[in-house]
């Protein structure tokens, strides 16, 4: 870790943490900005210890209450809203419901609580060193075994950005068809959990990883039991790949791959060009 403080120069890595800058913004429309270092005029830090799923370790972190910083944002009305979406420098976009924030206390986090560096060895990812800030979506979830069976899930660093939405509205080109099955709906609610904050279904989603349906379904170049293996285990299938496995907490992890397989085969009916054109 400290070779990396020493290549970016340690000092400099401080600074741009602090004058890093945070947009908000509802339902396209921006609110605001605000720098890292004005975040202690309207919200109290604390340290947080959580378990770092991303290091499969228990971490401490100094972070601000993700609900007190919403209210003096976006005011109470927040609440009422659907989703949350964060942007991240890393092209990484998870879209959390707001339901999430008001049953379970998240923290953002801005530096560690003792002496290590601001970054993580990502066990899930390759083992990949990543920086943190400026802000990192944490959880308080030594208290919840719920939060602690999703793993990394709903937990992005490097974010940026961050908006109200509503799903429909901004993400309408991911929908199954209409008249899609249980099972295609049930798959529909998993991707968006589990795989979307990366990738991108007829260009909508996450930009950190390859698109999906368009203009070819991966259900049409890869066979069922290989999309299975892709989620399951995707080291086993590519070298020093960058995707994570599904994981292993994941409760009923079978039968959630089996769905998201069902969305996948059924997106192939609705593929629909990447692109600001409304449809
Ligand atoms: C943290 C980011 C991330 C998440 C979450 C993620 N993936 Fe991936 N995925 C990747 C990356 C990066 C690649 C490219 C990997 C490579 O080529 O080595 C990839 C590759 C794939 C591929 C192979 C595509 C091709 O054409 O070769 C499939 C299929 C896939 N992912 C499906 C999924 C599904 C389904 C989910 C949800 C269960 C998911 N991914 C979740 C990052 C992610």
């Amino acid at each position: 870790m400290a070779s990396i403080g020493v290549m970016m120069g340690l000092s400099g890595l401080i600074a741009a943490q602090d004058s890093a800058v945070i947009e908000f913004r509802n339902k396209g429309e921006m609110v605001g900005t605000l720098r890292l270092d004005e975040f202690d005029k309207i919200a109290t830090a604390s340290p947080l210890r959580i378990f770092e799923a991303h290091e499969q370790r228990a971490r401490i972190y100094q972070a601000y209450p993700a609900r007190q910083l919403f209210d003096q944002v976006f005011g109470e009305e927040w609440r009422a809203a659907e989703e949350i979406v964060f942007l991240c420098e890393d092209n990484y976009q998870p879209s959390i419901p707001v339901a999430k924030f008001l049953a379970y206390d998240a923290y953002f986090a801005f530096a560690s609580a003792d002496d290590s560096l601001f970054m993580l060895t990502n066990v899930l990812q390759n083992n990949e060193m990543v920086k943190l800030g400026p802000l990192y979506l944490v959880w308080d979830n030594l208290k919840s075994s719920e939060l602690r069976e999703e793993g990394a899930v709903d937990m992005p660093y490097q974010v940026i950005g961050i908006e109200l939405a509503s799903f429909a509205a901004r993400f309408p080109k991911l929908f199954p068809p209409v008249k899609a099955s249980q099972e295609v709906q049930r798959g529909f609610l998993h991707f968006r959990k589990y795989c979307i904050a990366c990738h991108t279904i007829n260009g909508q989603g996450g930009g950190k990883a390859p698109e999906l349906n368009y203009p070819l379904s991966v259900t049409e170049y890869i066979k069922p039991e290989y999309l299975k293996r892709w989620m399951d285990n995707p080291s086993s299938i590519r070298y020093n790949t960058a995707m994570p496995a599904l994981a292993a907490e994941t409760p009923a992890r079978e039968k959630v791959m089996e769905e998201i397989i069902a969305y996948l085969q059924a997106m192939r009916t609705v593929k629909r060009a990447p692109g600001k054109a409304p449809e």
